[in-house]
């Protein structure tokens, strides 16, 4: 299977003209590309310029988005749902993204309507789950998995791509080393074929990923893909790892 590399753009760049060319230049750097699934997730209000950049038929990046609210119309300002995204052409949703549960107290009640909510339009939902510093100090960070895993909706796991990211290695700098990153890995698919009877064909790395250690999740780790967040932006880097997943 080919390594996905998911792009989260987060809240950035601020004006249309930097989406432009973050994108013309990803593009231009990755046109021979075979050996990868990419797919970016922009902020909602760029989301209807991507016909500009990659046509219906040119499968190589695929859309996706950064959150998704669980009703599919109504009185739900500032909201934006599913099927919206749907509609505008994503094909993924990140969900449940720690940042989305720390500013925003998404809980794992509301991450699981919206799975459900993706799933009903046949959005690719991309769960995030991971260990705070706290619990990962404590020795915890196995019962968060497993308590994470545990309360997603039963029965969809095997229609959904989960990535693991510690909560401290996002956005730090401070990336999970390559041997603990193997062993929630393991951890993770564990749990998911033993109590909950599924077998997740795709498992992502994030947090703080970079053109140096990309390769090492997947070839060492044994990770599926890799959810990159500020790499992405910078397109010579995010070319970059592209391309050496690409010699994986
Ligand atoms: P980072 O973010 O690569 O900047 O650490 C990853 C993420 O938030 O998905």
């Amino acid at each position: 299977m080919k390594p996905l590399i998911v792009a989260n753009w987060k809240m950035n760049p601020n004006t249309l003209a930097e989406v432009r060319e973050i994108l013309s230049e990803v593009k231009a750097g990755i046109k021979d590309l075979k050996g990868v699934e990419i797919v970016i997730c922009l902020p909602y209000i760029y989301l209807p310029y991507w016909p500009e950049f990659f046509r219906k038929n040119e499968r190589k990046i695929r859309l996706g988005a950064q959150d998704c609210f669980w009703k599919e119309k109504g009185a739900y300002t500032g909201e934006i749902s599913a099927l919206m995204l749907k509609n505008l052409g994503c094909e993924y949703v990140i969900l449940g993204h720690s940042e989305r549960r720390k500013y925003f107290g998404e809980t794992e009640e509301m991450i699981n309507k919206k799975i459900k909510a993706a799933l009903k339009v046949k959005l690719k939902p991309i769960l995030c789950i991971g260990e705070t510093v706290e619990a990962r100090e404590q020795g915890k960070t196995f019962k968060i998995l497993e308590e994470q895993l545990e309360s997603a909706p039963k029965g969809i796991l095997n229609s959904i791509i989960i990535a693991y990211e510690p909560v401290w290695a996002i956005g730090t700098g401070n990336p999970c080393g390559i041997s603990e990153a193997r062993k929630a890995n393991l951890f993770i698919r564990k749990i998911l074929s033993q109590s909950l009877n599924s077998l997740t064909p795709l498992l992502l790395y994030g947090g703080s990923v970079n053109s140096e250690n990309a390769i090492f999740y997947i070839k060492e780790a044994g990770f599926s893909g890799l959810l990159v967040g500020g790499a992405s932006i910078i397109p010579k880097e995010f070319i970059k790892i592209v391309k050496n997943l690409e010699r994986a």
